[in-house]
């Protein structure tokens, strides 16, 4: 396979396209995407029961799915998720690590949920794309995508930040490691995304098949990033060029306070 639409037209594409996250929200519609499209694609996330029912539903439209209950916090998990995935025809075309948890844990709070938030979001990416890439370059082509977040270019959300910030480095990185080879690298940065993850918030936000149809753009012709909707661009690019501004804006706002400690008992007495 050549990592681009077959002969025949999009709904001919029979790339084996493993999708984290594919159990709610961006990954679950990235997935129904790209099974229309006729891919296989392989569903990880932790709640099989919603990985079952998404893996039906595709098998009605054009595609084929795998349903492989994942955390992704687990190197078992993934190299079972891997070894599943070449078992379908011993190749694994495309990579998309949507996998994510919210909240903007700020310096104060509790160093499991930093941990947690480290691990599912920039760690377990990291790790997957490990395990996908020897097979991609022996195969000499693939593509990988990586769901990162205007977070991850304006850094107002504590730890989500970071791991968003982190993403951003370790994709252009391993664009630049994996040139020549065959791999394309692309780095998804969503605005507010109607999705569970941002349930109770303010305002209207798009659908997740905005991430999904740029997802599907990406894994027909790589970019360097893609930040969707367009419109966040000009805040991404102000933040770069006046981050004064972002200062001003965000003071003693950026992150979430985390309830403050009972204070130690003073001096008895
Ligand atoms: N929504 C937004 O506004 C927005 C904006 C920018 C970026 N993003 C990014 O987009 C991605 C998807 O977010 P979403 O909005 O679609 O959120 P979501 O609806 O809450 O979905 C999160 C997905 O991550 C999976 N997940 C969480 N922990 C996992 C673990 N340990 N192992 C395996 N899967 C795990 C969940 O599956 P299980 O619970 O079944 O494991 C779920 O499928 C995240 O990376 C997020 O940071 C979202």
């Amino acid at each position: 396979m050549d990592g681009t639409a077959r002969q025949g037209g999009p709904a001919d594409d029979r790339r084996v396209v493993i999708v984290t996250g594919a159990s709610s929200g961006i990954g679950r519609a990235t997935a129904l995407r790209l099974g229309a499209q006729g891919m296989t694609v392989v569903l990880a996330a932790r709640r099989a029961s919603e990985l079952e029912s998404l893996s039906a539903e595709i098998e009605r439209s054009a595609g084929r799915a795998l349903a492989v209950a994942t955390d992704v916090t687990r190197m078992d998990d993934i190299e079972r998720l891997t070894t599943e995935a070449m078992s379908l025809s011993g190749r694994i075309d495309a990579l998309v690590n949507v996998a994510g948890v919210g909240r903007s844990h700020s310096i104060m709070s509790d160093d499991a949920d930093v941990e947690h938030m480290l691990a599912v979001n920039l760690l377990a990416p990291i790790r997957l794309m490990r395990a996908v890439v020897p097979v991609m370059i022996a195969h000499g082509s693939g593509s990988i995508v990586n769901i990162g977040s205007v977070a991850g270019e304006i850094g107002i959300n504590g730890t989500y930040s970071a791991t968003k910030f982190g993403l951003r480095g370790m994709t252009d990185s391993v664009r630049r490691e994996l040139a020549g080879s065959g791999i394309g690298v692309t780095l998804i940065e969503p605005g507010y995304i109607d999705t569970p993850l941002t349930a109770g918030r303010a305002g209207r936000m798009p659908g997740p098949d905005i991430v999904a149809h740029a997802v599907e753009a990406a894994l027909r012709r790589p970019r360097r990033r893609l930040i969707v909707p367009g419109r966040y661009r000009l805040a991404v690019f102000l933040s770069a060029a006046l981050p004064g501004i972002v200062d001003r804006r965000f003071a003693g706002k950026a992150a979430e306070k985390p309830v403050p400690a009972a204070a130690p008992p003073g001096p008895r007495g």
